[in-house]
């Protein structure tokens, strides 16, 4: 009889060179981390051990073990159904944003808690900043319009000593704005980063529910499970992730010599023309899109300075080479 165990390719060469999640998860490993993780691996039809993705508890457990074995992470949990982060391509944006620094000094990536970077909408698994301070040493300030998630947040970062002091959240008490409120007096930041509410309303958020589920249990789902991996607010803005860059780039304006980078995930393609439009309007002085692969789904990274390049190399060497 043959067997039905699947090849995988050893590398998910899609994956960022640098990203700790290419090689598929070795779940011997990840149980001898995180003991609790044990009863929800099983062996599916292919003969591969894995954790059903169908189960919130599951795909919780698992990202805790992976945030305690690769990143020191001991305590990290988010209230019920907020938005469990896939932690292989968070880590992506992370390390392309590495880059992106990098490229402005001399090809060396900037470490340490010198660098700040602002994340808006940190969400209430903290994701990004867990992941860019212990991948590079960097300081974050993250952001929120939902105090659930900032307190979440919080508490993550209070439960692991080695988070204290290097990250801070900050509350968005207006969900119109950004940047404003945020940002202190002659505060600087290197970079923000930005994972934006995708869908456009919350009907669509719905649908797009139903699809996940739809595809994963490859069953036809017509209902969703109410607010399975997500709180509305987090899946959702008026006017979908254009409408939240736009926003983001009429506003980073106003603080255009206060930050080198900005930056924020685009997962619709269809949406960069207007975006690129958005950006001519404010005149940006460089825009870089950054491919992503993610699995399945392809993002990229759009990044915009309007600092002019003698100010961009006076910024690196005395900001980043104390
Ligand atoms: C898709 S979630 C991203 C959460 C997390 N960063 C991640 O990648 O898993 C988007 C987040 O943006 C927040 N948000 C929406 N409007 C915002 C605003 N004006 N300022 C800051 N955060 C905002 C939402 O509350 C939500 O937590």
């Amino acid at each position: 009889m043959l067997s039905k165990k699947r090849e995988h390719p050893k590398i998910k060469s899609q994956l960022h060179p640098r990203n700790k999640h290419r090689e598929r998860y070795d779940f011997q490993q990840l149980i001898e981390s995180s003991p609790e993780l044990a009863k929800y691996v099983k062996v599916n039809n292919y003969d591969d051990e894995s954790v059903d993705f169908f189960n919130p508890e599951a795909v919780k457990t698992l990202n805790k073990a992976l945030l305690k074995h690769y990143y020191d992470i001991e305590n990290w949990d988010i209230p019920q159904n907020y938005l469990c982060p896939p932690i292989p391509g968070r880590a992506d944006y992370i390390h392309y944003i590495a880059d992106l620094l990098g490229s402005k000094n001399n090809g060396k990536i900037p470490i340490g808690d010198k660098i700040k970077c602002l994340d808006i909408g940190v969400g209430a698994n903290c994701v990004y900043p867990i992941i860019g301070n212990k991948e590079y040493g960097w300081s974050f300030v993250g952001t929120d319009i939902d105090p659930v998630a900032i307190e979440s947040a919080n508490k993550i970062v209070e439960s692991n000593p080695s988070l204290k002091g290097k990250i801070e959240l900050r509350l968005q008490t207006n969900p119109k704005d950004i940047f404003r409120g945020i940002f202190k007096k002659y505060e600087l930041f290197d970079i923000t980063v930005c994972n934006p509410p995708f869908h456009a309303s919350l009907a669509e958020a719905k649908a797009g529910t139903i699809r996940k589920l739809s595809n994963l249990t490859k069953k036809n789902i017509t209902r969703p499970i109410l607010n399975f991996g997500g709180q509305s607010n987090e899946l959702w803005y008026e006017g979908g992730e254009e409408k939240f860059a736009e926003t983001m780039i009429r506003q980073s304006k106003q603080f255009s010599d206060s930050c080198f980078w900005f930056s924020t995930l685009i997962s619709k393609e269809s949406n960069l023309r207007s975006i690129y439009e958005a950006l001519r309007k404010v005149e940006a002085l460089e825009v870089k899109t950054i491919p992503m692969g993610q699995g399945n789904k392809t993002g990229r990274i759009v990044a915009w300075t309007f600092l002019p390049r003698e100010q961009q190399f006076i910024w690196a060497k005395t900001k980043w080479n104390r």
